[in-house]
């Protein structure tokens, strides 16, 4: 078997892993800086590089006990090396060129978007091992910080369809969770309160952009869910007053209107190519309402979906052994002067 060592340090997440053969996830170790960001209402850079440098060497440590690896045992180093905090990114990368030079063991640079199309392909355990996807193949990937369609050849041939113009499904959630008064990162308990709530309560704007667009736009439904709980220009008011029934209603509404061009916008790749399996990702991907999106319309078209187990939904490092297998195996290795890079 082909053991990868992971890292990933792109935003607030330190996280490492022990991938098999692109597949098997050996270990998969993650530590969240949330409680550091959460005063502050979103990720300061600066305290999340720091956090990394203290963090990962004992995570990386912790990610080759669990999975009962030694350094000799490793066939690779891969990284998230875009896109991402640049501070942090340089991190992750300069502790894995480390790494690979002690060991002279090849380095691989993963995309940590494209990582999680990866998610789906992941599995703990032999049985629960899901079927390798045929291709070409639908990208999409909902995080906090993307919204993107991409084309896949395969694994190791992704080329970007569409994304976000302004703000990511996953910002949006946690801005309109945080005027609902939900705490930061809000999507999973805006999820969780929209259960209660009628999605048609409040007409909210739906953002298609042109007719034939695979981008997607999210700050006109922040702006709008704003407006609609605090008033516009000088009538300011508080959401004091609302009950906990109108407040499910707003975001119930919110969530018809955020994931509407979700659906469209499938649609429209699926209906352009004749795609073999839709790859999803990212940490909304953990959203019930967002997975029924996905499947409804994957089923239109009749083309299987590999939507991340839970566990991989949000950022991890596991995706990114799964899919620097795909390179590895290609000949695809980065020389030790691999840069971070912000944005691609
Ligand atoms: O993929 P991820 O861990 O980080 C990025 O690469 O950005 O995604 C984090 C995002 C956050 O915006 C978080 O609120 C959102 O995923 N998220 C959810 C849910 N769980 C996580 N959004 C909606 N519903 C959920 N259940
Ligand atoms: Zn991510």
């Amino acid at each position: 078997m082909k053991n990868i060592l992971a890292i990933e340090t792109t935003c607030d997440e330190t996280a490492a892993a022990v991938t098999a053969d692109g597949w098997l996830v050996k270990s998969n170790i993650i530590s969240s800086q949330v409680q550091l960001h959460r005063r502050y209402g979103g990720v300061v850079p600066e305290i999340a590089s720091r956090a990394h440098i203290e963090w990962l060497n004992r995570l990386v440590d912790d990610a080759l006990d669990k999975a009962r690896c030694t350094t000799a045992d490793l066939d690779a180093i891969a990284v998230a090396h875009c896109p991402g905090l640049v501070g942090c990114l340089i991190v992750g990368v300069a502790a894995a060129k480390a790494v690979a030079f002690a060991l002279g063991k090849p380095l691989i640079g993963i995309n940590h978007v494209h990582g999680h199309l990866y998610g789906g392909v992941l599995a703990d355990a032999p049985e629960s091992r899901p079927q390798e996807p045929k291709f070409p193949a639908l990208g999409l990937v909902v995080s906090g910080g993307h919204t993107s369609l991409f084309h896949l050849e395969s694994f190791v041939d992704i080329r970007r369809l569409g994304a976000t113009i302004d703000d990511a499904l996953g910002e949006a959630y946690d801005k309109t969770a945080a005027l609902l008064g939900l705490g930061y990162p809000g999507g999973a308990a805006l999820e969780k309160l929209a259960r209660g709530g009628n999605p048609l309560a409040v007409d909210f704007p739906v953002s298609l952009l042109g007719s034939d667009s695979l981008d997607f736009s999210y700050s006109g439904l922040k702006t709008a869910v704003r407006y609609h709980l605090f008033g516009s220009g000088r009538e300011q008011r508080t959401i004091d007053h609302l009950s906990q029934q109108q407040l499910a209603d707003v975001a119930a509404s919110f969530q018809r209107a955020a994931l509407r061009p979700i659906g469209v916008k499938l649609r429209r790749a699926l209906q352009r190519h004749d795609y073999r399996a839709l790859l999803v990702g990212g940490g909304v991907a953990a959203n019930h309402a967002l997975r029924k999106t996905v499947s409804d319309a994957a089923a239109e078209f009749q083309v299987p979906v590999w939507i991340p187990a839970m566990p991989f939904c949000t950022d991890n490092a596991a995706m990114l052994g799964g899919l620097a297998f795909h390179r590895l195996q290609a000949g695809m290795t980065d020389a030790l002067n691999l840069s971070a890079i912000a944005t691609v």
